[in-house]
């Protein structure tokens, strides 16, 4: 029979795979019109190629994003491990290394202010040097290595979510603020929400995964000195 906690490791998936797919379906569709018009950023810019990449930052953003929650699925990854490389492979491939390379240069031009750019910037290396770092592992059969790398890019591929949950509660604080606080000045206080939501998104999560992985670690035994 199974116990508990077994149940709970094998099904907690399921409302991170609902989230995951609600957040697709809200943010996916406008993209795949290819109207500039119904972007959720501004795409003005004098880059022209902007909105193009935009869309396929989104579209293998998506990707990622799917994919990240069938790899951390310990019953496909027990039950099936040819669908777990398979995906694994989609995930690092047509997930994270083209999403996050187009988001390093869309991080670079971003029109909501040097904060959020500096996080962006550094978000994006930091997934790309993970996921690849993970992905080599898993090659070389050092799988302790493999999974711990892995954690920290999925960790990373759903700071996308985290990083709006922080945006809806820096508008609710901030929003009250604006004749005070900004002196009624929109744009810093859009670029001061941008900027808390990124950095908070991506850096907490990744500290609090840092922190249980730590403390998984079988601990050193104790050697008792004696004189
Ligand atoms: C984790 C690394 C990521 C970085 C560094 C990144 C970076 C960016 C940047 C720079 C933009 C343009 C808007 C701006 O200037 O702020 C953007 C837009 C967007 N990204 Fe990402 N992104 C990442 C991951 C993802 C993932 C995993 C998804 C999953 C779907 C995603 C979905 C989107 C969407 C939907 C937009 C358009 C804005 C919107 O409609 O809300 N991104 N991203």
């Amino acid at each position: 029979m199974r116990t508990p906690y077994a149940l709970v490791r094998r099904w907690t998936i399921v409302p991170l795979f609902l989230v995951a797919i609600a957040f697709v379906a809200f943010s996916l569709p406008p993209y795949l019109t290819f109207d500039p018009a119904r972007s959720r950023v501004p795409v003005g810019g004098a880059f022209r190629a902007y909105y193009p990449l935009l869309v396929a930052h989104v579209v293998f953003g998506s990707m990622a994003l799917l994919t990240a929650c069938l790899q951390i699925w310990p019953w496909l990854r027990s039950r099936y491990p040819d669908v777990h490389r398979r995906t694994g492979r989609i995930y690092v491939f047509a997930g994270v290394v083209p999403a996050g390379a187009i988001g390093l240069v869309l991080g670079a031009l971003t029109p909501f202010g040097p904060v959020i750019r500096a996080s962006n910037v550094v978000l994006a290396v930091v997934w790309l040097v993970v996921t690849i770092t993970g992905y080599r592992a898993g090659r070389q059969y050092r799988l302790a290595d493999h999974r711990r790398w892995m954690i920290r890019s999925v960790v990373l591929t759903l700071s996308i979510i985290t990083n709006r949950i922080w945006a809806v509660v820096w508008v609710i604080v901030l929003v009250p603020q604006l004749q005070t606080t900004f002196g009624g000045n929109e744009a810093l206080m859009i670029q001061t929400i941008a900027g808390l939501s990124g950095w908070l998104g991506w850096v907490l999560p990744l500290l609090v995964t840092e922190w249980c992985l730590d403390a998984r670690r079988a601990p050193t035994p104790a050697v008792a000195v004696t004189t």
